[in-house]
């Protein structure tokens, strides 16, 4: 027999549920975007951006890599928004000299050259965070991996912050739950990053990010350490890169595989699979290619759709570098 349950309650309910619904639409303000917000005001703006990547990657493959992290700095803080782009002057001291960007973020010439062939095709139109999104994206692809439907309709920050970006960008010397935390703060699951951090795959790192691992850390393959040591020394070289895992122009599932080695280059990759909770799922995409594919595409949709600007907030930039 069903009970009676009085209209008040039906009311509080009710009203208490579409309360809550309008509380969560602000933070949900990546239902906005979508996949065809150019195909009227800008109908080139995808091809333009997809062959400039290619092109860059042509010549250079890991500006790939470079692109892929570039999008990962921006929405990390506060959300994709091309915050990143925004240069310093005398008056304002945006992101790139944030710990995890200073000297080391690359790229940024790629980006204003897409803009600026944007601009002349279809000028005020597209967004720097979309471009960022979507070289992301590319570069991937052009590299070998996996492709997904960037949604569009982004709009660009006229700040920028230095503390955010030196807080919520992870450190090489992460332990795994700081890992955790930090992913968690964006919304992920462990799984979910892992799979990003699959972003490893391709790309390179300098000495001083993994100087202490290669030297100090017991988790290290040993003949994989003393390999790093010669361009990596205990005082010097700083600015000497190594690749991130043994194929870094192929995005492909060797990151986990290396992993599973011991031939993690950053203390926070080995962190990864240590002992700890995430080691099953680097066994999964170390033995099924597809699955990583899917998850990586899924969890980088997710990432792309981090605290989007929409409507009349923020701006397009004309120039990324700097607010209109
Ligand atoms: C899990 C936490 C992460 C940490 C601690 C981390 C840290 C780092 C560090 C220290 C470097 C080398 C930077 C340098 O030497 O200047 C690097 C490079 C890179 N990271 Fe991450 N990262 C993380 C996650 C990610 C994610 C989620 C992505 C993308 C989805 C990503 C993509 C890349 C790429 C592609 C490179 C190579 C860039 C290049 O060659 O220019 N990383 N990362
Ligand atoms: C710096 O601030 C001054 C005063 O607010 C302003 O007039 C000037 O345009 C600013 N310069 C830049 C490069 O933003
Ligand atoms: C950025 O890196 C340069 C060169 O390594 C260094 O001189 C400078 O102090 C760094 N800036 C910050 C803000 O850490
Ligand atoms: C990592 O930790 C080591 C040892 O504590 C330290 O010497 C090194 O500067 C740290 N590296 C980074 C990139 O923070």
């Amino acid at each position: 027999m069903r009970t009676t349950i009085p209209s008040s309650i039906h009311f509080n309910v009710a009203f208490t549920l579409s309360c809550l619904l309008f509380t969560l639409l602000p933070g949900m303000s990546s239902a906005q975007l979508s996949a065809t917000f150019y195909s009227k005001s800008c109908p080139n703006a995808l091809s333009i951006i997809q062959s400039a990547v290619k092109s860059a990657v042509r010549s250079e493959a890991r500006m790939g890599a470079s692109l892929l992290r570039l999008h990962f700095h921006d929405c990390f803080v506060n959300g994709c928004d091309a915050s990143i782009l925004l240069d310093d002057t005398t008056n304002f001291t945006g992101e790139q000299t944030a710990r995890p960007n200073n000297k080391s973020i690359r790229g940024l010439n790629v980006i204003d050259n897409i803009k600026a062939q944007l601009e002349k095709s279809c000028p005020g139109i597209v967004s720097c965070a979309d471009v960022v999104a979507v070289a992301a994206r590319d570069s991937v692809v052009a590299l070998g991996g996996p492709s997904w439907n960037v949604l569009l309709g982004r709009r660009d920050s006229t700040t920028a912050s230095l503390s955010a970006a030196n807080n919520n960008i992870p450190g090489p010397n992460f332990t795994l739950s700081q890992l955790k935390s930090s992913f968690s703060n964006q919304g992920f699951s462990e799984r979910e990053m892992v799979a990003l951090s699959g972003g490893h795959t391709i790309g390179k790192a300098r000495c001083t990010t993994f100087r202490s691992r290669i030297y100090n850390d017991n988790n290290i393959n040993a003949a994989f350490a003393k390999s790093l040591q010669a361009n990596c020394p205990q005082s010097g070289g700083d600015n000497n890169v190594a690749s991130l895992d043994t194929s870094p122009t192929s995005f492909d599932n060797v990151y986990f595989k290396d992993l599973q080695n011991q031939k993690g280059l950053l203390h926070s990759d080995q962190e990864l699979f240590n002992g700890g909770s995430t080691d099953s799922v680097v066994n999964s995409y170390s033995s099924n290619p597809s699955t990583f594919s899917a998850d990586f595409a899924n969890a980088m949709l997710k990432m792309s759709n981090l605290n989007p600007l929409t409507g009349t907030s923020g701006q397009i930039r004309k120039n990324c570098g700097k607010t209109n």
